[in-house]
């Protein structure tokens, strides 16, 4: 299971006795894919050790906000920007009550007000205090704020009582964590995309390729299959693992994934046009391997097809989504490439800037369609890719309804 794949949890662990139950929560997370990040406040280390805690999640845990040197190796807005989402459990009445306070006197406070991604909490305290009204009062402040509530629990509980107020069990949380992600904003929708570099055989033994690695299109398949999409992923040779869900179908050359791309029409409302085809394939490919004679060869070239224009004038045309790898002038030579390559979107990116270009796990883009653009800042492929698939379903769906 593989819902939470490349996903970024940051865990706050609060002080309460269902603090010990964040251990197994970490296991759960990670059994579904994600990467772990552990935040415990003061009062959570009296019911369970750091060390506990960051032998699990395999990651130093952080507790300290004006510790400088934890500061120094992941400053806490450096670790606020990392989370993908933040699960607060056990949530205890305390801090619920200092979240909807908005106070900001201890890291994880800091953390959640400091953070663009989601909170959740899973409350977990003694039945009287959860009914007390002031809980209750914090807690419809959070629900109004879009904080996820998960649970409370009923039963039996720690202090002898009986009623709401336990802490929901690690496999239930990492399910509803799983669920945070799911936006269903492309319900039945079919998308391809196409990812990854093309290889160009010389001989049966080599051939011309170039350096994508497939990461943006494979987290752009992740990202639609969170939206609801279902995906079809032709993928040139990259060594990355098939996100859960995805039908994916391998191809070589730039002529194999025409074909494949060709194929997949049929039922396709977008095409997300992001692997990196050759430009070009040697003329002709020899059965046997050249032997080295003459001190020079030369090999022809000939023209590959460009696959999205081929899509983009294809009488079952979809949603059109094309990418565009500049080192200069990145947002008008992509405006112009929408145009030639009769587009209705394309995302530009600065391939000349080593941080975020090819091979790299960032990106930053320009998102261009006819009648705008937008700049998305730099963000890991994963986080980026959640944005792209916003933008582009907005734009398919303002399209479909003139
Ligand atoms: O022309 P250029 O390679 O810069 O265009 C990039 C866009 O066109 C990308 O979306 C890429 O996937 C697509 N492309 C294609 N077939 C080609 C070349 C590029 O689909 N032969």
């Amino acid at each position: 299971m593989q819902q939470l794949n490349n996903k970024q949890i940051l865990l706050g662990v609060t002080g309460g006795i269902a603090a010990y139950k964040a251990a197994e929560l970490i296991r759960r997370l990670q059994d579904f894919g994600a990467e772990v990040r552990v935040v415990m406040t003061k009062g959570a280390q009296e019911f369970i050790t750091p060390l506990t805690l960051q032998a699990l999640s395999g990651n130093p845990v952080h507790y300290d906000l004006l510790d400088t040197e934890a500061e120094a190796a992941m400053g806490h807005i450096e670790l606020a920007r990392w989370a993908d989402l933040v699960v607060v459990a056990p949530a205890s009445a305390d801090f619920m009550a200092r979240l909807a306070s908005g106070q900001a006197d201890d890291l994880l406070t800091t953390l959640c007000l400091a953070t663009d991604a989601g909170i959740a909490i899973a409350p977990a305290m003694n039945q009287a205090m959860w009914r007390d009204s002031s809980t209750q009062a914090n807690l419809q402040t959070l629900i109004d704020r879009q904080v996820a509530i998960f649970g409370p629990g009923d039963g039996s509980q720690a202090c002898g009582d009986i009623g709401p107020g336990r802490m929901l069990e690690a496999a239930t949380l990492a399910e509803m964590t799983a669920d945070q992600f799911q936006s269903r904003e492309l319900d039945g929708i079919s998308v391809v995309i196409t990812a990854g570099p093309t290889r160009e055989a010389i001989d049966p033994v080599r051939y011309i390729s170039n350096h994508s690695s497939g990461k943006m299109g494979f987290a752009l398949a992740q990202a639609a299959i969170e939206a609801g999409a279902s995906v079809t992923l032709i993928a040139g040779p990259v060594s990355l693992a098939t996100p859960d869900r995805v039908q994916r179908i391998d191809v070589e050359s730039a002529e194999q994934m025409h074909r494949a791309t060709l194929d997949s029409l049929a039922k396709c409302d977008i095409f997300i046009g992001a692997a990196a085809v050759a430009d070009y394939r040697p003329a002709t490919s020899v059965k046997q391997k050249i032997k080295k004679s003459v001190d020079t060869m030369s090999i022809e070239l000939v023209r590959n097809p460009d696959i999205i224009s081929a899509v983009a004038s294809h009488k079952q045309r979809p949603f059109t989504v094309g990418f565009a790898a500049e080192t200069q002038d990145v947002v008008s030579y992509a405006k112009g490439k929408l145009v030639k390559k009769n587009l209705d979107l394309i995302i530009a990116n600065d391939v000349s800037n080593a941080e975020i270009g090819f091979n790299s796990d960032n990106n930053a883009v320009t998102v261009i369609w006819n009648k705008g653009e937008k700049a998305l800042p730099t963000a890991s492929k994963q986080q980026l890719s959640r944005c792209l698939l916003k933008e582009i379903s907005q734009s398919y769906k303002e399209n479909q309804a003139t």
